[in-house]
């Protein structure tokens, strides 16, 4: 695998790929990969011929009093990590590289509504950054398809809104959660939990469930959401938000809708963690 901060070397390698026929997926991370990430490659590679990677903590997604400096650095491990599930090439910038003028001075991509709400509106300019270095990234590397988790889905329905209002002929895959055998989905963030935090943590997913059977049987969705809220503070988090919406639109769900995902962004200790799931009525 061939490890390159420079965009020329990106482009180059991706030119004389194109140039013989052959198809590029993208996988864009953060970095301190896990068996989440590594699903993403490995699916990837069973969609085109060949994987490129990025690793880059990306400043123009994280507010004020955010994690930017202590989110895991974990360079070598990622390597390794990726050569074995098949990665071909993998770029890792600097700021400098991707923002010269610096962050403030830098055109940006926003995609307005579905930016503002939820995780959104508890971080506000987070989908800014995001929806701005996935398309940077896609400039620079200019694949044919692209992975994300589905575990970000707010994130992953502003990438497809992106891709869609920009016209980008990129294929958008979003790859189902992978979690512990505990419930508790994969994330960077659970590296910041105790092992006391991640096994209350797993409450989770339990709840997400335990919503879901609830929505099935017709009970109301404010019933539903307000029971949700009891369980997770019963173990000890503090939410920011638990909300059921159309899994399709993102609208706030109402009784006429069959496809519905249930959306949670929690605190355990100081670790905000999120999770989903996509419940189908009919
Ligand atoms: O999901 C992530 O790790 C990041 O938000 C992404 C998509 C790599 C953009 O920085």
């Amino acid at each position: 695998m061939i490890t390159t901060q420079s965009i020329a070397d990106i482009r180059a390698q991706v030119k004389a790929w194109k140039q013989k026929g052959e198809t590029v997926a993208f996988v864009p991370t953060m970095g301190n990969l896990h068996l989440g990430h590594i699903t993403l490659v490995k699916e990837a590679k069973t969609r085109a011929d060949h994987v490129v990677t990025s690793i880059f903590v990306n400043p123009m997604q994280f507010g004020q009093n955010e994690d930017l400096d202590a989110y895991p650095r974990t360079l070598a491990d990622d390597q390794a990590a990726l050569i074995e599930a098949g990665a071909e090439l993998l770029f890792t910038p600097t700021p400098e590289i991707i923002y010269p003028k610096g962050m403030d001075a830098q055109t940006f991509v926003e995609v307005p509504g579905i930016s503002d709400v939820l995780c959104g509106a508890s971080r506000p300019g987070h989908f800014r950054g995001v929806a701005t270095i996935v398309c940077k990234l896609f400039n620079i590397v200019q694949p044919d398809i692209a992975l994300f988790g589905q575990k970000d889905f707010q994130q992953l329905l502003v990438i497809r809104t992106m891709v869609d209002d920009l016209s980008l002929p990129i294929e958008i895959v979003g790859v189902e959660t992978i979690r512990e055998d505990s419930g508790l989905a994969m994330s960077s963030r659970n590296g910041y939990l105790s092992a006391e935090q991640k096994a209350q943590a797993a409450q989770i997913k339990r709840t997400l469930d335990k919503m879901a059977c609830s929505l099935k049987t017709a009970q109301s969705i404010e019933a539903v959401i307000a029971q949700g809220q009891i369980e997770l503070e019963d173990v000890g988090f503090r939410n920011d938000y638990l909300d059921v919406r159309n899994a399709n639109n993102f609208a706030v769900a109402n009784g006429e809708d069959t496809e519905l995902v249930i959306l949670v962004a929690a605190y355990m200790g100081s670790t905000r963690l999120i999770d989903n799931l996509v419940v189908k009525l009919a």
